[in-house]
């Protein structure tokens, strides 16, 4: 309710500012005892994991794991932090995040803007987040395309023992030549060394923290199909389908639209459902598979949830509707038990 007021001023704002503002006085109000904590109960036992409920915050809203106290208040079954690298990095130069609000779209080239592996962790210990924690992991922007496994070695070995499992970012269109870990070679190499450090750790933490890897929806059907292959041989516990799109559908004639970057929000709803819908038809459930790209209501919710995905992770739709975006999903979800 309150957002629909909140709404057009935070739109008045440069995004980034609104970002800033929002999570700032998210984070105000759960201090001073404002936000009353909302609690959602359907449980899926997924990756071997119990959620509360299926809704999760996407990954980039709270990249450093700041506001982890404040954002579980929302009523999210779980939340993914980062993406995080190895090393700080400021992030692509200002302006960096667009809406197009015809559209009910954002275009973002934030560029993993983020503290650090170390700075995330600290984050988290100083939390008293107990909940469902995924922790997404990048390469930083420097580190040559070929080296880039080291990177997703550190952070994976950094984060392991708080994470409840690990979100391997292979997909961020804003990392120069990122997507080419999706090629089946690379991907094949990627997996075979993060399978072998996720076992080490194992070992080492007397806990196994599970693995999913967040793909592109700009895929075509042979490439999904090398990768869906690729993850039931290393025996991947999780997909997440899917980051932005380079795609301008249906909005390239909109003011912005041109700006470089991941397009994300509405424009995006079919084209992430019918990836995991190809997904499913590869995996048959062998894997599970979380779905995100455009949820902007309970109807795209139950859409994801009926093309195969377990788990399901909002981020445009909560710049758009507003956090009530959650308990609207909630309600639909968890009363009708899809
Ligand atoms: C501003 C912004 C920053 C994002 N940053 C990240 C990120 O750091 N890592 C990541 O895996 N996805 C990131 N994403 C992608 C989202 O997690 C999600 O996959 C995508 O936006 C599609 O979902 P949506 O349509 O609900 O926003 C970001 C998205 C936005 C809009």
């Amino acid at each position: 309710m309150l957002y629909s007021f909140l709404r057009p001023l935070l739109f008045r704002l440069d995004p980034e500012d609104a970002h800033r503002i929002t999570l700032r006085a998210i984070g105000l109000a759960y201090k001073l005892g404002a936000l009353k904590p909302l609690h959602y109960s359907c449980p899926r036992h997924v990756m071997g994991i119990t959620f509360p409920n299926p809704i999760g915050l996407a990954a980039g809203l709270d990249k450093n794991g700041e506001y982890l106290d404040a954002l579980s208040a929302l009523g999210f079954g779980f939340i993914e932090i980062g993406t995080v690298t190895p090393r700080p990095q400021p992030g692509n130069p200002l302006p960096r995040l667009f809406r197009i609000p015809e559209a009910e779209a954002i275009i973002n080239r934030m560029g993993f803007n983020n503290k650090g592996v170390d700075a995330l962790v600290e984050n988290i210990r100083q939390s008293n987040y107990t909940g469902i924690l995924g922790i997404n992991i990048g390469k930083n922007f420097d580190t040559p395309i070929e080296d880039a496994a080291e990177d997703y070695l550190i952070c994976l070995s950094k984060v392991y023992p708080y994470a409840s499992y690990i979100t391997i970012n292979i997909s961020s269109p804003n990392t120069q030549n990122l997507r080419q870990l999706q090629s089946a070679d690379a991907l094949d190499s990627l997996l075979a060394q993060l399978k072998s450090e996720q076992q080490s750790l194992a070992h080492v933490h007397n806990k196994y923290s599970p693995i999913a890897v967040k793909i592109a929806p700009d895929l075509n059907t042979e490439q999904i199909a090398t990768i869906a292959q690729l993850l039931k041989k290393h025996h991947v516990d999780g997909i997440i389908a899917t980051n932005t799109t380079l795609s301008r559908q249906g909005v390239a004639h909109l003011a912005l639209s041109h700006e470089t970057g991941g397009l994300s929000g509405a424009p995006l709803t079919q084209q992430a459902t019918s990836i995991i819908q190809q997904l499913q038809q590869h995996l048959h459930d062998s894997l599970p598979i979380i779905g995100v790209g455009g949820i902007m209501s309970a109807t795209h919710a139950k859409d994801k949830f009926n093309a195969g995905a377990s788990l399901i992770q909002v981020y445009s739709g909560l710049v758009y509707q507003g956090p009530d975006l959650v308990s609207e999903i909630a309600n639909e979800v968890c009363n009708n038990s899809i």
